[in-house]
């Protein structure tokens, strides 16, 4: 199902413009040299999909080994922690620290009394972990009951406490015990009076829009005129679409936004002009987009650059899912990430659409492979092969 929309760019205020647009990767790029293995993700040109579906280029940014974290989420929980630790940190010593002094001696004890909580389907939970790690600081992380004990187990948190429910059941819980135990709460989801944390967690992910800017840059091709991105509350959709069109300025740059038609939250609030939840039927192979209720700040972006919304099945992503394992070199998608791809499929193939959102033979496309293969048994069995089984395709088949 597709939802056009009309961007209402009056929507986006100054302070988002400020925490997402052209500067933000540079205030987050600091905080990437605590990481051990640092280092850009690749893109990769999908030169037969470009083909077949008539645009001059489909380019897709992997980020399934982000930081060795498996997903670009890497970027945005992890910083936020480190961000709130460095406030903490001046406070306690009553002086401005750097970034290299967040893990120096003298921040050894502040950083052991802190805890830092969050709800999660999966990859936040792991990034605000690491970040935790990274400084000597505790976590706590809730997961709702569909989450995979491998899932957990793979946070790597001092403590994952189960919820019973949904994912927005999780979010309620680790908020209030956020508050009963004095512990910071940094959520990816935002709500009235709750704004300043998801904001930085979402101004994290910007340095994947930039990354990607300068490869194509730097590969001679002309910027995107069409960008993908898989939702599951928003933030990294609004986060990826505001610093685009941001950077791109007066060029411009179309956005869709793709999510399970099991857990549509934007498609619904899309459809009724206003931030609407979704109610849930069952649940989606596409976990980590499995969200019923949007961001307030990621709606109140989306609404002002998105110009469709649009669902896919169940189906549609694991077809995403084996073309991207299919192509040379292969491309390690999970079910999430892949749905960006099974969504620019969908309207690739759909002439209304194509039409309506400006698709020609001389469109640019990007997308995200937002995730590797964070579950590996449900992507062996959706694939038919483990990761790196289809990674070693590669090397015995040249592209
Ligand atoms: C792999 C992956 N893709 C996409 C998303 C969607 O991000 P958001 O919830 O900010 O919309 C998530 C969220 O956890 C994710 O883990």
């Amino acid at each position: 199902m597709i939802h056009f929309h009309s961007p209402n760019p009056d929507g986006v205020t100054d302070s988002d413009k400020a925490l997402l647009g052209i500067n933000a990767p540079a205030l987050v790029r600091p905080y990437l040299t605590l990481w051990r293995d640092e280092r850009a993700t690749p893109l990769i040109s999908l030169a037969s999909i470009a083909a077949e579906t008539k645009v001059a280029n489909v380019l897709v940014k992997d980020e399934g080994q982000r930081l060795g974290l498996g997903s670009f989420k890497a970027l945005g929980g992890a910083y936020a922690v480190m961000t709130l630790f460095k406030r903490t940190l001046e406070e306690r010593l009553g002086e401005e620290v750097s970034v290299a002094q967040l893990t120096s001696p003298r921040a050894r004890e502040p950083a052991a009394g802190m805890t830092f909580c969050c709800a999660t389907d999966g990859n936040h939970g792991k990034s605000v972990a690491a970040g935790a790690r990274i400084l000597g600081c505790r976590s706590v992380i809730f997961v709702h009951e569909g989450v995979t004990a491998a899932r957990a187990e793979a946070i790597g948190a001092d403590e994952v406490i189960r919820v019973p429910g949904n994912y927005d059941r999780s979010v309620d819980e680790a908020e209030r015990v956020a508050m009963e135990r004095d512990w910071c709460l940094v959520s990816d989801t935002s709500w009235e009076g709750y704004e300043e944390i998801p904001s930085l967690v979402a101004q994290g992910y910007t340095v994947l829009a930039e990354e990607a800017l300068t490869q194509i840059g730097a590969a001679g091709i002309a910027p995107p005129t069409h960008v993908f991105l898989q939702a599951g509350v928003g933030g990294f959709a609004s986060s990826i679409s505001l610093h685009l069109s941001e950077a791109l300025g007066e060029r411009g740059i179309k956005t869709v936004i793709v999510e399970p038609d099991r857990a549509a939250c934007l498609f619904v609030s899309a459809e009724a002009g206003r931030l609407t939840s979704f109610s849930p039927v069952e649940s989606t192979i596409m976990a980590m987009l499995e969200c019923y209720t949007p961001s307030l700040v990621a709606w109140r972006i989306l609404n002002a650059t998105a110009s469709a919304f649009l669902t896919v099945t169940e189906e549609e992503a694991k077809i995403a899912m084996r073309r991207l394992a299919a192509h040379r070199p292969p491309i390690v998608a999970g079910e999430s990430g892949a749905a960006g791809l099974a969504g620019y499929l969908s309207v690739a193939t759909d002439p209304e659409a194509r039409s309506r959102l400006g698709l020609t033979e001389q469109s640019r496309v990007l997308l995200i492979n937002t995730e590797g293969a964070t579950d590996p048994a449900s992507y062996e069995s959706i694939v038919g092969a483990t990761a790196d089984e289809v990674r070693q395709c590669s090397l015995s088949q040249p592209a």
